[in-house]
C-alpha cells in the first residue's frame, strides 16, 4: 500500500485529521503555503508533470545542486530523491530541508557505503575519489571531488592525466567516461535499474522502425546502448540536443519523466521513449523518483516533514567535494 492510500484508509478511519484539497485547490495552496512560508520548490526532471509544472525550478542534478547554493528561501522542498535532497541540506546547514516521501531513494547510491570505498581507497592509497552526486553523504564525505552527468567528463579531464582514480558509484557512467577520456579509472561496481533497463535488441527494431530517429542516451546506461547511440549527454544535454538540433525524430534511453519537459521545448519533434527488457512494467520509470506526489508535497509543505538531517562531522566533509565540482564546473552552462 502506497502512502497515499494509506492516508486515505487513515482518515476514513478517523484516525487521522488531514484533509488534503483536490484538484485546482491543492495547487492554490501548496502556492499559499510557498508564499507564506517562504518555500522553494525544486524538482527534477523524473518527477511526475504535474510537479514538474508546479516547480520554482526545474533541474538536472547540476543545476538542483547550484539553485540550491544560492536560494534565499527559508523553506527547501526538495522534488527528487533522498541523495538530492540531502545535497541541498549539505549546502544549506541553517534551512530547513524537506523531501515529500523519505523512501525516494536510488537504486545508485543504495550500492555504495562510506564504509565500502574507504576499504577501496585502502587498497589504492595514490587514488583520489571521484564519485557521482547520485550517493549519499557518507560516499560524499569520503570522495575528494562529486560530479554529476553534465560535468563528470570536463572534471576527470582537468585532473593531472597520470592521476590515479577511484570512480564511484555508477560502473555505466565511469566506463563512459573512461572512454572517452582514455582514462582507466578504478570503478566501482554499482548502476542504475531504470537506465539499465533498456533492451538493445529492442531499441535496434526501433532504430529500424523508424529510421529517421537519433537514438539519444543518457550515459547510466549500459555501453551496448551507448555504443550504437547517436548522442550521449546528461538529462539537461539531452534536452537542449532535442530542441536545438536539425532532427526532427529521437528515440529517448533515459527516464521517462524527461518526455514532459521535452514535449514542452519541442512540441513538434516525435520522441519515441527506447523500449525495456521487461513489457510488464514501466521500467523506464524510476519508481523512486515517482514515491513524491501532489499530496505528499502538500503534506510536507503544511507539516514541514520529512526533514533531512544529517551529523555535522559528515555534512563538513561531504561539503567539500561538493565544493570543489562547484567551483569546477563554472564554465558548464
Ligand atoms: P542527471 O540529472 O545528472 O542527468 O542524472 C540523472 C539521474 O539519474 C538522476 O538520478
Ligand atoms: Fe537513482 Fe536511477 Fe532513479 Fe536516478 S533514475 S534516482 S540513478 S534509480
Amino acid at each position: 500500500m502506497n502512502l497515499d492510500n494509506a492516508i486515505s484508509n487513515l482518515q476514513a478511519k478517523g484516525y487521522l485529521d488531514i484533509e488534503i484539497p483536490k484538484g485546482t485547490g491543492l495547487i492554490e495552496e501548496i502556492n499559499r503555503m510557498r508564499k507564506e512560508k517562504n518555500a522553494i520548490i525544486l524538482a527534477h526532471y523524473y518527477q511526475t508533470g504535474d510537479i514538474q509544472d508546479i516547480a520554482d525550478f526545474l533541474g538536472d542534478s547540476l543545476q538542483l545542486a547550484r539553485e540550491a547554493e544560492k536560494t534565499d528561501a527559508d523553506l527547501i522542498v526538495f522534488c527528487g530523491v533522498h541523495f538530492m535532497a540531502e545535497t541541498a541540506k549539505i549546502l544549506n546547514p541553517a534551512k530547513k530541508v524537506v523531501l515529500p516521501d523519505l523512501l525516494a531513494g536510488c537504486s545508485l547510491a543504495d550500492s555504495c557505503s562510506g564504509e565500502g570505498l574507504r576499504e577501496l581507497r585502502k587498497q589504492h592509497p595514490n587514488a583520489i575519489v571521484v564519485s557521482y552526486i547520485n550517493c549519499d553523504s557518507s560516499v560524499k564525505a569520503e570522495s575528494d571531488i562529486i560530479v554529476t552527468s553534465s560535468n563528470a567528463r570536463h572534471i576527470i579531464d582537468s585532473l593531472p592525466e597520470d592521476q590515479e582514480i577511484i570512480f564511484a558509484p555508477d560502473r555505466n557512467l565511469g566506463r563512459y567516461i573512461n572512454q572517452v577520456t582514455g582514462r582507466n579509472m578504478i570503478l566501482w561496481d554499482g548502476a542504475c535499474i531504470v537506465h539499465e533497463a533498456f533492451s538493445l535488441e529492442k531499441i535496434a527494431q526501433q532504430m529500424l522502425d523508424n529510421p529517421e530517429a537519433r537514438l539519444i542516451a543518457h550515459p547510466e546506461a549500459q555501453k551496448p546502448v551507448l555504443q550504437v547511440a547517436h548522442y550521449v549527454g546528461s538529462t539537461a544535454n539531452m534536452l537542449n540536443y532535442v530542441a536545438d538540433s536539425e532532427y526532427q525524430e529521437f528515440i529517448v534511453a533515459t527516464e521517462e519523466g524527461i518526455l514532459h519537459e521535452m514535449r514542452k521545448r519541442a512540441p513538434h519533434k516525435k520522441l519515441i521513449p527506447a523500449l525495456t527488457i521487461d513489457d510488464t512494467c514501466n521500467c523506464s520509470e524510476c519508481h523512486f523518483m515517482k514515491l513524491n506526489t501532489m499530496q505528499k508535497l502538500y503534506l510536507c509543505m503544511k507539516y514541514e516533514l520529512p526533514e533531512i538531517t544529517m551529523d555535522e562531522e559528515i555534512r563538513l566533509k561531504a561539503l567539500r567535494p561538493i565544493n570543489r565540482m562547484l567551483e569546477l564546473s563554472k564554465a558548464i552552462k
